[in-house]
């Protein structure tokens, strides 16, 4: 087809109408997907080796629009499926995914109001919400949504950065340094290294026996590199950490900070979203309306489709000091600009994502994301239950949230990492359950992360017998 022919077609009825029956045809393939998902009656995974994957789409025929997604449904993970129990990304509500198809159909670019009043508007409702449910003080907060935790992250300790520079504008980066977890997700060393600041200066504190941070460790790091002189940008609490969920202890963080003048930072990508449940907040986040900053993935725990992360700060000045470029073309002079997104957002051009985040909280409710965590963690601590009366199943730690550490152990097998990681290879290859794993004081486990809503206790007491029939067949006994 030539360009001209492409152009013309834009503005014919003709185009129009290919679209709304490609469009209904393609609702029906995708409800079809969900119905085979949640019954169950396809593989969860269907994974190939990656040279024949592309090969596979290298040598293809595509007869049409409708052909190539139901070739591509056909390939992909199934995360509707209730046996997707894997990584920690939702399996989204069917709703939200239609608001994506208007997104990116409509493609108002956000960066700048006028490129998208109403999503813009919308995206204060939000963040407004969000800082609400964290306790802060919403005429004083701030925050926008961007592109997951990753760059949320690097987001917000950016500003942390600027802020301590402000206070002591001539502080070289050999004097500031960060503490985190050694449990945190990798992308805060990934935001440390982007930052071009000194690896030695990222202190990776240890964790206790239920991996959350050691509070007196921290302690004593933070009295050493104050007593050399050096200045600390940050610390950074796990809210919750990545491989066993597992939330650092906000209070005593948030008095730390506090006493010292530090920036808190909270990285609640997974974990965030408990602070809809009135129950889990007064648990797992007392004192965080304290924090300076705090990130939350809708795209985890609220049934959101990826990519859409809060970013919140306490007070809404610091949003404005991660980037400070110049640009003629879109921005006014003015410091305090709420509402052209791109002076506090990495991205310029940003996909509509405050609309999913919106529809969500106007049409099932604050009550419903807080129901749908505490459900998926009683889940997990059910499960857990359940294998620490095996003699045949070890867990790591007790859930906080849905994630979940375990292993099979068998007495006759003394390479329990070599066991657990054949169990895991051959779930893999017949596609009946996902699961992930880690490694956890140097033994290998299996990692379940149950973040759909149709999972319950039946499929997850079909794992554990998947389990041992796969365990049987070990060769190595
Ligand atoms: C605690 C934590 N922080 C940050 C991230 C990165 O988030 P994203 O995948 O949205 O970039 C993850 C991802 O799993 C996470 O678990």
């Amino acid at each position: 087809m030539s360009v001209t022919n492409v152009a013309l077609l834009q503005i014919e009825k003709e185009f129009i109408k290919v679209f709304r029956e490609n469009g209904y045809q393609l609702i029906d393939q995708l409800a079809e997907y969900l119905e085979n998902s949640h019954s169950a009656n396809k593989p969860v995974v269907n994974l190939h080796e990656p040279e024949i994957e592309i090969d596979y789409w290298q040598n293809v025929e595509i007869r049409d629009l409708n052909d190539f997604h139901s070739k591509l449904i056909k390939r992909s993970i199934r995360l509707h499926h209730p046996n997707y129990i894997g990584h920690q990304v939702s399996a989204p509500l069917p709703d939200l995914a239609l608001l994506g198809l208007t997104s990116d159909l409509m493609n108002n670019g956000m960066g700048i109001y006028e490129m998208g009043s109403a999503a813009v508007a919308i995206e204060h409702i939000v963040i407004q919400i969000f800082s609400k449910h964290v306790g802060y003080n919403t005429k004083e907060s701030n925050g926008f949504l961007t592109s997951g935790g990753t760059l949320a992250n690097l987001t917000a300790l950016l500003a942390a950065r600027s802020k301590l520079q402000s206070e002591d504008p001539q502080i070289p980066n050999s004097k500031i340094h960060l503490l985190v977890s050694e449990q945190a997700h990798f992308c805060v060393q990934r935001a440390w290294a982007t930052m071009g600041l000194n690896d030695k200066n990222l202190h990776t504190i240890s964790v206790n026996e239920s991996y959350q941070v050691d509070i007196d460790k921290l302690k004593s790091t933070i009295n050493e590199i104050i007593s050399q002189s050096n200045k600390i940008m940050a610390i950074v609490g796990c809210a919750c950490s990545t491989a066993t969920g597992s939330y650092d202890d906000i209070t005593a963080l948030t008095s730390i900070c506090q006493e010292r003048s530090i920036w808190l930072h909270i990285d609640g990508a997974h974990g965030g979203a408990a602070i809809f449940s009135e129950r889990l907040k007064k648990k797992l986040f007392n004192g965080v309306h304290l924090a300076d900053s705090i990130i939350i993935d809708a795209h985890k725990m609220m049934l959101t489709p990826a990519l859409a992360t809060a970013v919140l700060f306490k007070n809404h000045l610091y949003g404005y000091d991660s980037f400070k470029q110049k640009a003629d073309y879109l921005f006014n002079e003015s410091d305090i600009d709420p509402h052209n997104l791109a002076k506090r957002t990495y991205e310029t051009t940003k996909y509509m994502m405050s609309i999913k985040v919106y529809y969500l909280f106007k049409k099932y409710g604050i009550e419903y994301i807080g129901q749908f965590v505490e459900r998926q963690t009683n889940l997990a601590i059910w499960y857990y239950n359940q294998l620490t009366v095996e003699t045949d199943f070890e867990c790591a730690h007790k859930p906080q949230t849905n994630i979940l550490c375990f292993r099979y152990v068998d007495e006759s097998i003394s390479e329990l990492n070599e066991l657990n990681q054949f169990i895991r290879q051959e779930l893999l290859n017949e596609g009946s359950f996902y699961v992930v794993s880690t490694v956890l004081r140097d033994s290998y486990y299996l990692r379940v992360s149950i973040m759909n809503p149709a999972t319950t206790k039946h499929h997850l007491t079909n794992l554990v017998s998947k389990i041992r029939s796969i365990a049987a067949t070990y060769p190595n006994r």
